[in-house]
Order: structure tokens, then C-alpha cells, then sequence
């Protein structure tokens, strides 16, 4: 109880004024419960900043928002390949599955999801991890990337029946065919396809670099893609994995209501991100410019 109320003092601490955080609290709550944000998790995050991250969304679940958690395994299952001596082979950007990746991957995912749930679990969030059930999938092309999965359908029951129980539902890259095939799905188009199916009022990705940054390294605070789009993706410093990052998050919002946003932020940023005007971290819009 005593770690509980140092973590919210703690996370209390980080915020602007209160009248601001109330501000934002409200406005969060008036959301339909399971609407209020979609936040992925890269595998760095998880494996790095696994405390932090269990802290920003205890935090958040204790203020009665239930985010919806998706996450990746990328650095865990490389170093799980390069123990099993499997290479690691890349193609368009995706992993190459084989049967023999597979079987060192499964389990891997298995074993990301269940520390993040147990790190939550620790900290008095009830959690539930959702390994099956939520992407079904066909295979993109069997013969150049084996298992990699291909989203058909995106079903949301488990993540919604978590979220009226009172858990936080924390979603695994995993995908199947209708008769359970199990298959890999990339972890920026898993979810991409679930925040389409969603449609939650925040997209949030969590990153070690807390945001995209600029040419010198400082962390660019707000993108309106309608008015900075073009202009940003004809910068020289613009390298290509932003470029696809920005990219993704355009096609993403194009298909979303108007009002929705993205921000990237780190997990020990989130609840400033959140709960303040300025943020701590990238927030993306389609519409209007706003201020800088
Ligand atoms: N708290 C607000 C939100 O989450 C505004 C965040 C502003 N963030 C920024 N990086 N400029 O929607």
C-alpha cells in the first residue's frame, strides 16, 4: 500500500497544475470505457523500461481509464534466436518466420506478455493477457516469409470482455487462421489494424526515444500532419525508419475521427503526455496546426 501511494505521489509530482490534470481526466472519462486509448508497446520498452511502464499503467487504471495494451517482442526474440543460433532474416521490413523461428518465437511473445501482466499484477492492477483470439490472420506469402500473418479480421470480444471485468487487457502480436494456425504479425501492423478496429480517442506508441526527434536530437513536440507532412518528409534528417513511422501514423489517422491523436512518449513520460497541455513527447493530428 505504502509502494501504491509513493507511485501516485510520485506520478502526481510530474503534472502541470491540477486544475490542467482534472481538465484532461475529464475528458478522458467522458470516453466510452473501452475508447479510451490504444497503447503500444515496442519490445525495447518492455525490456528495458518494464517498471516504469507497469507504473504509468497502474497508474493510469487506478484514475479509472483502462488503456488497451499491445505489444511486440523484437530484441527478446533476437537474443532467443541468437541463443538457438536461428538467424535472423528480414524481408520488407518483416521477420521471416519459419517454422524453426516460430517455434523459438511463441514462446518468447508468451513469456513478454506474462512479465508485463505479472509487473502489473504486482502492483494491484488486475491484467489479463490476450495471446489468441484477437487478430485472425492468413498468411501474407508463404514462400518469402513463412508464418508471417496477414490481418483478415480483427476480433475485439476478449479485449472488451477484459475490460468489463475490470482488467487491463494486454494484447500479444500473435495471429491464426480460422482453423489455428498460429502466425507472426508485425507489431506496428498489429496495431494499426486494432486501432482501426477500435477507434480509441488516444493512439499512444511507447518508445525509448520518447518521440520523434528533430535534426539536432530534441524531441519534436506536435506534428498537424496537414499543414507539416510534406514539409517534414522533404528534411534531409528525416532517415528512412521516421519516415515510415510518419508514414504509418498518417495512413492510420486518415482512417480515424478527426479528434483522435497520437503521441509518442516514453513510459516515464506518459502521465505527462497525458494530463498536461504541453506533453512530454510527440503528439500527431491530422487537422489544424497548433501550437508548437
Ligand atoms: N495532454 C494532451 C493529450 O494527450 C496534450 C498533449 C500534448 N503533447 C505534446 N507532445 N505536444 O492529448
Amino acid at each position: 500500500m505504502a509502494e501504491v501511494r509513493r507511485t501516485v505521489i510520485e506520478l502526481l509530482g510530474q503534472l502541470g497544475s491540477s486544475r490542467e490534470a482534472r481538465q484532461y481526466l475529464k475528458q478522458f472519462s467522458r470516453i466510452e470505457e473501452t475508447r479510451f486509448a490504444v497503447v503500444k508497446v515496442g519490445g525495447a520498452v518492455m525490456q528495458d523500461d518494464l517498471d516504469e511502464l507497469a507504473a504509468a499503467l497502474a497508474f493510469l487504471h487506478r484514475l479509472g481509464l483502462t488503456p488497451i495494451v499491445l505489444h511486440g517482442a523484437g530484441p527478446q526474440l533476437d537474443e532467443a534466436m541468437q541463443a538457438a543460433g536461428v538467424p535472423v532474416e528480414k524481408r520488407d521490413g518483416l521477420r521471416v518466420t519459419t517454422e524453426e523461428v516460430m517455434a523459438v518465437a511463441r514462446p518468447v511473445i508468451y513469456r513478454a506478455n506474462m512479465a508485463l501482466v505479472d509487473a502489473l499484477e504486482a502492483r494491484g492492477v488486475r491484467a489479463r493477457g490476450i495471446l489468441h483470439g484477437v487478430f485472425e490472420a492468413s498468411l501474407a506469402d508463404r514462400e518469402r516469409l513463412g508464418l508471417v500473418g496477414q490481418v483478415e479480421r480483427v476480433e475485439l470480444e476478449p479485449v472488451r470482455k477484459a475490460i468489463q471485468a475490470g482488467a487491463l487487457p494486454v494484447v500479444a502480436c500473435l495471429g491464426e487462421s480460422p482453423s489455428g494456425q498460429v502466425m507472426n504479425i508485425n507489431a506496428d501492423i498489429a496495431a494499426r489494424e486494432l486501432v482501426w478496429s477500435v477507434k480509441p480517442h488516444k493512439v499512444i506508441f511507447l518508445t525509448g526515444t520518447g518521440g520523434l526527434l528533430d535534426g539536432s536530437g530534441r524531441v519534436i513536440s506536435a506534428i498537424s500532419l496537414t499543414t507539416d507532412y510534406e514539409h517534414l518528409l522533404a528534411q534531409p534528417w528525416v532517415h528512412s525508419g521516421m519516415r515510415l513511422k510518419l508514414e504509418q501514423i498518417h495512413d492510420m489517422l486518415e482512417k480515424l475521427p478527426p479528434d483522435t491523436s497520437v503521441s509518442i512518449t516514453s513510459a516515464a513520460n506518459l502521465t505527462r503526455e497525458l494530463f498536461t497541455h504541453t506533453g512530454a513527447g510527440t503528439l500527431i493530428r491530422r487537422g489544424e496546426r497548433i501550437d508548437w
